[in-house]
């Protein structure tokens, strides 16, 4: 984890928290969000990412006067978490363009690990319906959550199986 390391690397600039955290709702992925103007850490209903748990807007902000991140995605997120490009052979779509945000939302979701659709509906968002429905290997798998079988991320073969 470099996660010290942009701790230590971003201190003294001046905390955003005070101007930004006046907001109370947030959208994600079109619904709106109800952030608790302070956060309130034993609040049941929300998962936090860590960082803005901790408050660390400038990990990823690069200051109070704008939203602008530190770096574009997905290099920001590559400055804590494993880069999927050396994990994995093949990289699922999203994944490869940065587009982290289309299946996780940056600050807190309704859903564990940051989920802003889950199940079926989560790849059925980007994939037609009648095209997941021409594969053979998914007869009979109609109602089976597509990650119980694919990787979301990227994989050794180019389906991530
Ligand atoms: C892990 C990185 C990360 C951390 C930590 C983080 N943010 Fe963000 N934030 C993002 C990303 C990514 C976006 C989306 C930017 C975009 O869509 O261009 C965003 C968007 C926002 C927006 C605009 C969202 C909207 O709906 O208009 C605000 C306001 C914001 N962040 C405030 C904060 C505050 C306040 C904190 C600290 C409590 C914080 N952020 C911590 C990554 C982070
Ligand atoms: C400043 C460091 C930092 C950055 C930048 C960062 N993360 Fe994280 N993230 C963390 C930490 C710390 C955790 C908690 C890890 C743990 O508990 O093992 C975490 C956890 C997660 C989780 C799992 C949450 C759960 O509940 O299991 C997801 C998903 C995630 N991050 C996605 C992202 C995405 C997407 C980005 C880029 C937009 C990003 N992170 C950027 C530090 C960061
Ligand atoms: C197609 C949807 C999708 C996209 C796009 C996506 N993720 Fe995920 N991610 C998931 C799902 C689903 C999980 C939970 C996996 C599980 O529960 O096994 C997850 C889990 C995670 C975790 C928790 C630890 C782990 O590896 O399981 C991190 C960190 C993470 N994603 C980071 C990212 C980053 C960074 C990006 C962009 C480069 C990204 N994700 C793009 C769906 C996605
Ligand atoms: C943000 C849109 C988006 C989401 C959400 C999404 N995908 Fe994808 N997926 C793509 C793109 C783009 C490609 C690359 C298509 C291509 O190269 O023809 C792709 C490719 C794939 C491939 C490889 C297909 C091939 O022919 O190589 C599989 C398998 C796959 N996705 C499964 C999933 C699963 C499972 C989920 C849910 C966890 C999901 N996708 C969610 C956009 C998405
Ligand atoms: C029972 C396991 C299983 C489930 C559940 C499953 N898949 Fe697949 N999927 C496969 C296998 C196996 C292949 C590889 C087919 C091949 O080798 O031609 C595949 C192939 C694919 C491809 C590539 C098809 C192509 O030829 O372009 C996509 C995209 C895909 N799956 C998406 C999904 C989505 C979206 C879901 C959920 C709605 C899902 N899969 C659920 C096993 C599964």
């Amino acid at each position: 984890m470099r996660y010290q390391v942009l701790s230590v690397l971003f201190d003294g600039v001046p905390n955003p928290e005070k101007k930004l955290m006046t907001r109370d709702s947030l959208t994600l992925a079109g619904n709106k969000v109800t952030v608790p103007t302070r956060l309130n850490r034993t609040k049941s209903e929300l998962f936090f990412h860590s960082p803005y748990q901790d408050k660390s807007c400038n990990d990823c902000h690069q200051s109070a006067m704008s939203n602008a991140l530190q770096e574009k995605l997905p290099d920001l997120c590559y400055e804590c978490h494993d880069d999927f490009k050396e994990e994995y052979s093949y990289l699922h779509g999203p994944v490869a363009s940065g587009a982290c945000l289309t299946c996780h939302h940056p600050h807190l979701a309704k859903n564990e690990s940051l989920l802003v659709r889950t199940g079926r509906e989560m790849c059925l968002y980007c994939h037609q319906p009648r095209d997941v429905a021409r594969v053979e290997d998914h007869e009979g798998e109609e109602q089976t959550i597509c990650i119980d079988c694919h990787n979301p991320h990227g994989g050794d073969d180019n389906f991530f199986l």
